[in-house]
């Protein structure tokens, strides 16, 4: 394994693994599946927007080292994170003969990486997986952590395991074909990590916020690969969020998934919510008396450099106030807030008051 590619490892009950992050790392796939036992026959799970590009060339670096593989193409979309589109995958193994010996490589975004891994933890009792992520927010996210899961029509990831992969590899090169809005959303859960554990890291951000826009290759690799780490080491501690720290990573997700929910998933892409609901959890850490104005500016100016919406005022307040409540429900009743104390430092508080709430979610949703 080439260290210098290395960005992290993330260890967990069952072991450790490598998170590997560079330019150009997808040619090299067939090199490093020996090194973790793999040898095939391996296949590729992919989607009709990734494939023809990144699940191809996947497929070419595997041959070149005689690893066999096969391809299943999902349609692109969180639809097709569906147990029947699972059972078709299930079926497509179980023809192909496939056994807990061989291993299931997701490229793609966070829909291939969540189905995949799901198939793969479930396929013959486990099959070895491998993470391939090609969006900004699977690289940064999704791809790490081992949380798989498909959706019920009742409810996002109601279906699902912690099942960790053997390897994840973020080849940098495969965000060029990402939109603008895409990469910004993802770009929102890199700045989160910097918020909510490395000032460092979000002072990068603001130095470079243009450069990382435009996705300039060094500077881009060294922050994926900085805020990688951060995901890394959080679940690492924390492997099936009992422990209280891989909460921290839902700073801005409270609000953020009642906003998704309250205009029906169509509006807001998830980082687009998350960065509204940064700036709730932010507006509320202030009104706590726990960060200063200062800092919830220096969040409010980041987020718009990154075209990120730091408000949301076409949303319909009494959506967002149910759809808070239903979640409510589940944490038992109180909300498990995270809240800054500065620029990378996050705290978990159950006491903040009703009314805070109200007043930050309205102000929000006035624009
Ligand atoms: N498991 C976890 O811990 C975790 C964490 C966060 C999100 N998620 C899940 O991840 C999913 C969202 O992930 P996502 O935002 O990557 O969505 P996605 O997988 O739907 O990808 C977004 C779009 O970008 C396309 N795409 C991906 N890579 C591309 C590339 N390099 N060039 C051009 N197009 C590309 C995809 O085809 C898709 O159309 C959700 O289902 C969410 O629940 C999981």
């Amino acid at each position: 394994m080439q260290d210098k590619d290395l960005a992290a490892v993330v260890t967990h009950s069952g072991g450790s693994y490598p998170i590997l992050v560079g330019l150009g790392l997808l040619d090299k796939i067939g090199d490093h599946l020996p090194h973790l036992g793999i040898v095939g026959p391996v296949y590729i799970i992919s989607d009709d927007r990734v494939f023809p590009s990144y699940g191809r060339q996947a497929q070419h670096s595997l041959h070149r080292s005689n690893i066999e593989a096969h391809c299943f193409i999902a349609p692109s979309g969180e639809q097709s994170k569906s147990l029947q589109l699972a059972e078709a995958i299930y079926n497509w193994l179980a023809e192909r003969r496939a056994e807990r010996g061989h291993a299931v490589i997701a490229v793609g975004g966070g829909v291939v990486g969540d189905l995949a891994g799901f198939v793969a933890s479930t396929f013959v009792r486990g099959m070895p997986f491998v993470q391939v992520p090609t969006s900004m927010a699977a690289m940064v996210d999704a791809s790490i952590g081992g949380k798989v899961a498909v959706n019920l029509s009742q409810g996002k990831n109601l279906v699902g395991s912690f099942y960790q992969p053997r390897m994840v590899l973020a080849d940098v090169a495969t965000l060029s074909t990402l939109g603008r809005r895409e990469l910004a959303e993802g770009w929102a859960e890199a700045i989160k990590h910097g918020l909510i554990l490395d000032g460092e890291l979000f002072d990068i951000f603001e130095e470079h916020a243009e450069d990382l826009m435009a996705m300039k290759p060094d500077i881009s690799t060294e922050v994926i690969r900085r805020s990688m780490a951060i995901k890394a080491q959080v679940v690492s501690e924390d492997e099936r969020e009992t422990l209280g720290r891989r909460i921290l990573l839902n700073y801005g997700h409270t609000i953020g998934h009642a906003i998704e929910a309250a205009t029906g998933y169509g509006q807001y892409l998830h980082g687009e919510a998350v960065s509204v609901g940064m700036m709730g959890a932010a507006l509320i850490s202030q009104r706590m008396g726990m960060m200063s104005e200062e800092a919830v500016n220096r969040q409010r100016r980041l987020l718009e450099r990154f075209n990120l919406p730091t408000s949301a005022p076409d949303v319909e307040a009494g959506e967002v106030f149910r759809a808070m409540s239903l979640d409510k429900k589940t944490e038992r009743g109180s909300i498990r807030w995270v809240l800054l104390e500065d620029v990378g430092r996050a705290v978990v508080r159950r006491d903040v008051p009703t009314e805070i709430v109200e007043q930050t979610v309205l102000s929000l949703l006035a624009g």
